[in-house]
């Protein structure tokens, strides 16, 4: 199967969204989904993890005990690199799977966490019941996703943004996934829209990418990249600032 994050394409995304991250916010927007956990110590699973910035952050400033899967070697061998260099690599375990079930014993962790990863992951129930699974009773949910508003689908920017892409991904709406969730099992369900917040970061990165980025992104990409994602990006801000993509942080609870 062809990569969907080749070394060119993460090295993209880490000109806009920094080091070791396939996402934006950074540390920031990572303490943000976790606001209010006492994750010292805790055994935590980051699902999808990239290159390994947010997991990092966990281990570094949260004290937790970080397993990191994703579906891609190559960026199993940056979070290594990343989680040494960052002086955590005791605390971070990273694990190439493949998609499907979490090959996880039941109640294996305290807390499992993802950033914007759970958009690549079809089928949505299945995902929230093995997420469940996997939880101790008790344990945490807390993550971001790029959720989508309604009418997404007819939002001529929205259609740009994807036809201009390459990503293979499947969206829900915050009341989708919130009540996949409960239906999974989960108690204490809540949705956080980041729309407003993505609305400004989003427009500041696209004028980036056409301006002060450019001569960064073409060391790494050829012309004819850089243009499609220049207009992607702007597609994109355009599509969060219509309300169709809504970044979204969950919560949920497997109960005791
Ligand atoms: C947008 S990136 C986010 C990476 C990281 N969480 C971050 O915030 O920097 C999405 C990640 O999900 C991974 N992914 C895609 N399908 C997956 C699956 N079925 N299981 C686990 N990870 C998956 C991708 O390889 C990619 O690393």
């Amino acid at each position: 199967m062809a990569l969907q994050y080749a070394d060119e394409f993460i090295d993209r995304l880490h000109l806009i969204w920094g080091a070791g991250f396939l996402s934006p916010g950074g540390a920031q927007e990572v303490g943000a989904i976790v606001q209010g956990l006492d994750l010292e110590g805790a055994r935590v699973l980051d699902i999808g993890c990239g290159t390994g910035g947010p997991a990092v952050v966990l281990a570094r400033d949260k004290g937790a005990r970080m397993t990191c899967i994703d579906v891609e070697p190559q960026l199993i061998a940056r979070g290594h690199r990343l989680a040494a260099d960052a002086g955590v690599a005791d605390r971070i375990a990273f694990r190439l799977v493949e998609p499907g079930p979490l090959p996880f014993e039941a109640a294996a962790f305290d807390a499992v966490f993802s950033k914007d990863a759970l958009i690549h992951i079809p089928d949505k129930k299945a995902l929230y019941q093995e997420i469940l699974r996997v939880l101790r009773p008790g344990g945490v949910f807390a993550a971001s996703d790029w959720l989508s508003g309604a009418g997404a689908a007819e939002d001529p920017a929205f259609r740009r943004y994807v036809e201009l892409g390459h990503l293979t991904f499947t969206m829900a709406t915050a009341e989708e996934t919130a009540a996949i969730m409960r239906e999974a099992g989960f108690e204490a369900v809540t949705t956080v829209d980041r729309n407003a917040w993505y609305a400004e970061v989003s427009a500041r990165e696209a004028a980036a990418i056409a301006g002060p980025l450019r001569a960064q992104i073409l060391e790494v990409s050829d012309l004819a990249t850089y243009e499609r994602w220049r207009d992607g990006r702007k597609a994109l801000a355009e599509a969060t600032t219509h309300g169709s993509l809504r970044p979204t942080h969950l919560r949920g609870t497997r109960p005791s």
